[in-house]
């Protein structure tokens, strides 16, 4: 039996509606999308960053090679509780997205495959996503990343222009609909256009 209680989302986004930035967990087809760059055939390390109480991460994890690693971040201590009791196959961390470098490190983590980003990246304020990214470009190779959205398309642009190759999945199955952005090679000028309040 899932960990989840009642209307936790719900009660999160009430409280603090720019952090969650949704009343409910992402729907399965959500996850599917936000999986699909997902190799089930070599190990890899992939990083989810904001990952609630793992509706994504429950399937990333199913899909994975059974030698592959999934780090789970979550800054929440309640969604970081159901996230570790309903998924253990993923390494579930209670921490803010910017220590992130410490976290990995600590976790023998020097290379990365796959970022798996559910954050509400154009309502979190700059600092954040400066941290994201700063951490993203040290990385060599730079890991491909996969985005969530529940507002199909409307910032393909911001996308396009952070990254070199953008490709939008669209998901019609989730309440609001939404998307998964699977985005390759920063851009030079990425910090120039960096979102955030
Ligand atoms: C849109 S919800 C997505 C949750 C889950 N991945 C899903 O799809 O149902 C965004 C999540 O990001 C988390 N979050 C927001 N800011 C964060 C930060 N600075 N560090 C780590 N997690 C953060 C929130 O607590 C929330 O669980």
């Amino acid at each position: 039996m899932s960990a989840y209680p009642p209307l936790l989302f719900l009660r999160k986004f009430l409280r603090e509606g720019t952090r969650v930035a949704s009343v409910a967990p992402s729907s399965r087809s959500l996850g599917r999308a936000m999986s699909s760059q997902i190799d089930p055939h070599r190990p890899q390390t992939i990083v989810e960053l904001g990952a609630g109480s793992g509706a994504v991460t429950r399937i990333a994890a199913a899909r994975m090679h059974p030698q592959s690693r999934l780090i789970a971040v979550e800054v929440d201590p309640e969604f970081h509780r159901v996230l570790a009791a309903d998924v253990p196959a993923a390494e579930a961390v209670l921490a803010d997205v910017r220590e992130l470098p410490a976290q990995l490190a600590a976790r023998g983590v020097q290379q990365v495959d796959l970022v798996l980003d559910c954050l509400p990246t154009p309502s979190l304020p700059r600092a954040i996503n400066a941290a994201v990214f700063d951490w993203l470009a040290s990385l060599a190779p730079t890991p491909a990343f996969s985005q969530m959205t529940v507002m199909p398309w409307v910032y393909r642009p911001l996308y396009r222009r952070l990254f070199r190759r953008v490709e939008f999945e669209l998901v019609l199955a989730n309440m609001p609909p939404g998307g998964a952005y699977h985005c390759t090679g920063l851009q030079p000028d990425w910090q120039r256009h960096l979102p955030g309040r």
